[in-house]
């Protein structure tokens, strides 16, 4: 969710505005993906690098994650959204970390769309604390180093349940996936458009959504075998 910056510094408003407008995108996109049927949405709310911006921005980034889970959840479990947030949440205010465990307690049973929300995450992070827990488990002796494999690694990872993501959207204009989701992203399918954040609305996504239904995965197999089988 890239440009909310730049959207305010063209109206001659502070970065934090733009911030509040990214939050009426989220809004409206969470409600037309729940409508649409669309299993997962994950959100890069906040990076593991996003500590590095002004402190008063960080401080009222955090606060608009307050505010946004007092005012929604309620909202998001009327309509059968199921919430969860990954990344490193023990660095994030006490406040907040509750109104995090609340929500995903509250939505925990639902069965709509699941929104996830990386926040203080990392790509890198994400490998590394699988890693950990991993090594763990070894260590204890109750994994065997020769029983690893890819799919026994992914059981690790913060997603290990969801399936992997089908489109990848960019905002903002740049090209780079930027330490979000960097196992899961294997086979994914890449859009990147201009349009910045809260300029993207439903209509931009269901340009998304449409270059994606063009797309051929092929998944390492050739076109020809793809076409004998479809
Ligand atoms: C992304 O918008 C929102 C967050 C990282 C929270 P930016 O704040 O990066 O917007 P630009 O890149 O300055 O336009
Ligand atoms: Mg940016």
């Amino acid at each position: 969710m890239d440009g909310n910056g730049r959207w305010a510094k063209k109206r001659f408003l502070p970065r934090f505005a733009g911030h509040q407008a990214g939050l009426e995108t989220v809004r409206r996109l969470v409600k037309y993906c729940a409508q649409e049927n669309i299993e997962v949405l994950t959100l890069f709310a906040f990076s593991s690098e996003n500590w590095r911006r002004p402190q008063e921005e960080v401080s009222l980034l955090m606060q608009l994650f307050i505010t946004a889970l007092q005012r929604e959840v309620q909202k998001l479990h009327k309509n059968n959204v199921k919430l969860r947030v990954i990344g490193a949440r023990e660095a994030f205010p006490n406040q907040l970390q509750e109104y995090i465990a609340q929500a995903e307690q509250l939505t925990a049973q639902n069965t709509g769309l699941t929104l996830v929300i990386a926040a203080n995450y990392g790509g890198r992070w994400d490998i590394t604390q699988a890693a950990q827990r991993m090594a763990r488990e070894i260590q204890q002796g109750t994994l065997q180093v020769e029983a690893l494999n890819e799919q026994q690694f992914t059981q690790y990872l913060c997603l290990a349940d969801l399936p992997e993501p089908d489109l990848f959207i960019r905002t903002g204009g740049e090209q780079r996936v930027s330490n979000f989701l960097l196992w899961q992203l294997a086979y994914t399918e890449m859009y990147f458009t201009d349009t910045l954040w809260p300029d993207f609305d439903q209509a931009a996504f269901q340009q998304a959504l449409h270059s994606f239904s063009t797309r051929q995965r092929r998944f390492g197999r050739t076109g020809e075998q793809l076409e004998k089988n479809a």
